[in-house]
């Protein structure tokens, strides 16, 4: 197998080194292409650039394979659960069960936020979007904790294990706050003997003369959710978040820049768009049949939640997601509900329709992590604020990746200018 590949530019010939990954993925290292030739590569979309090397999270779209640190999603789906794989994902092996306990407690001390940034989340308009707070908030993560982002990343990097419980733990209050300030609510504290999710859950639910107490089925639903969406590689987030991390920003900074790509609709809404969709077949008195033969001629609206960049096979997260949340639905005693019966039609169709077959559009998780939110009572402006929980551990790993890099260059991107050429300055009156 070559191990450099050659390029004629010119009169020139250079030789690019392949760098290979620990599953035989394979790229070309250009780092010297502009000293070595004046050429740049041009990629629009980073469609086909490896940014990084990282060690977090292997994904071959192709078979449809996903693991954090080595460890199937399968596997980690069926035999763990969030906080235990939060732990992998940010520390790269799996907690003994001493390092589970005291990162459980850490995550039960850190719960609660300090009351002046509880003061500052009630003073947001009731109307704010919950992406703008979560952002917003989280960034001011650095402002109540000073000492644990100085940014310079060798003391950053000392206090890590406290940062990093800090920001899943409160990134959890911080969410369901935002959520009783908008709704005029009383906030409900956290409480220390309730597991991540469970606690999540009081949060948002419990009335002041009612605790909500979740089903075993709802509570493992949402940690099944949170697990599934824990890393995905170099995604627009997460590169975002190494990308400010790369210019040496803390881990709060780094990761409120995350939630902020995530908002984008390209990306972290498309949960919210599957019901959106759902929805207006149902208000178009259609079973999906009409919106998929749309959909296939062009003339439609895509089939949201079908498809992915990097998946071109089942997406391995619906697959687990599905079952789970059938669980869920019976708990809930969920039955009936017309925008169910319409996702479970359209994936039946298209799952059998050759359009879909021959481009291989099959299921992606927010086909069903959309639906899922929707039966746990999850309001559809915050499908991607629960996006953003489940994230975190990813961008934390990514962040450390960044931080603990002692060869860091910051990330500084090249283009081609295709503006105006020189020109000389014209005064106002002859413009
Ligand atoms: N419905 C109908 N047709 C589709 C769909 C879809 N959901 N997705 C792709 N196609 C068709 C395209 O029209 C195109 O057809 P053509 O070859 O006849 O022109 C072909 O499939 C390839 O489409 P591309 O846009 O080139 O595929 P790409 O890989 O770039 O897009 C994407 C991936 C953006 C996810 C796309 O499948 C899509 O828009 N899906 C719906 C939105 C969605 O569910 N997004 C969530 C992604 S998962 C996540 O972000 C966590």
């Amino acid at each position: 197998m070559a191990n450099f590949a050659t390029l004629k530019l010119d009169d020139k010939e250079i030789n690019l080194p392949v760098v290979t990954g620990t599953e035989g993925e394979k790229g070309l290292d250009i780092g010297k292409l502009r000293a070595e030739t004046g050429y740049i590569t041009f990629d629009d979309g980073f469609g086909n650039t490896g940014s990084c090397t990282s060690n977090v999270t292997y994904i071959d779209g192709e078979v449809g394979i996903l693991r954090y640190r080595g460890y199937p999603i399968e596997q980690l789906a069926e035999k763990s659960n969030f906080v235990e794989t939060a732990y992998l994902v940010i520390h790269g092996e799996l907690p003994t069960s001493e390092q589970r306990s005291r990162f459980s407690q850490l995550l039960s001390r850190h719960a609660p936020l300090h009351e002046g940034m509880t003061r500052f989340l009630t003073s947001f308009p009731r109307e704010s979007h919950p992406m703008a707070v979560l952002s917003s908030a989280l960034n001011s993560l650095g402002a109540y904790y000073p000492h644990l982002a100085t940014n310079n990343h060798q003391r950053d990097l000392e206090y890590f294990e406290d940062a990093s419980a800090i920001a899943i733990s409160k990134v959890r209050t911080i969410a369901a706050h935002s959520y009783r300030v908008s709704r005029g609510l009383p906030l409900n504290y956290p409480r220390p003997n309730y597991g991540y999710c469970e606690n999540f859950l009081h949060m948002m639910f419990s009335e002041p003369y009612n605790e909500y107490v979740p089903t075993p089925e709802v509570a493992s639903a949402l940690n099944l959710f949170l697990l599934l969406h824990a890393d995905h590689e170099q995604n627009c987030s997460t590169s975002t978040v190494r990308m400010v991390a790369s210019a040496g920003a803390n881990l709060f900074a780094s990761a409120a820049s995350g939630v902020c790509a995530l908002w984008g609709p390209l990306h972290g809404g498309a949960n919210m768009a599957v019901i959106e969709m759902l929805k207006n077949i149902h208000a178009d008195g259609d079973d999906g049949t009409r919106f998929i033969a749309a959909a296939k001629a062009g003339k439609g609206d895509r089939l949201m939640g079908f498809g992915h960049r990097v998946y071109k096979n089942y997406d391995p997260r619906a697959k687990i997601i599905k079952s789970s949340f059938y669980k869920a639905l019976a708990s809930l005693g969920i039955k009936d509900d017309p925008l169910l019966n319409i996702a479970m039609k359209l994936e039946e169709v298209a799952l059998n329709d050759d359009y879909f077959v021959s481009r291989k559009l099959y299921p992606n998780v927010d086909f069903y992590s959309g639906l899922i939110m929707r039966a746990l009572g999850i309001p559809e402006n915050m499908f991607t604020v629960m996006f953003a929980l489940g994230r975190m551990p990813g961008w934390i790993a990514q962040w450390h990746e960044v931080a603990a890099n002692s060869k860091l260059k910051i990330y500084r991107p090249r283009q081609i200018y295709t503006g105006s050429p020189q020109r000389n300055f014209v005064p106002i009156n002859l413009r």
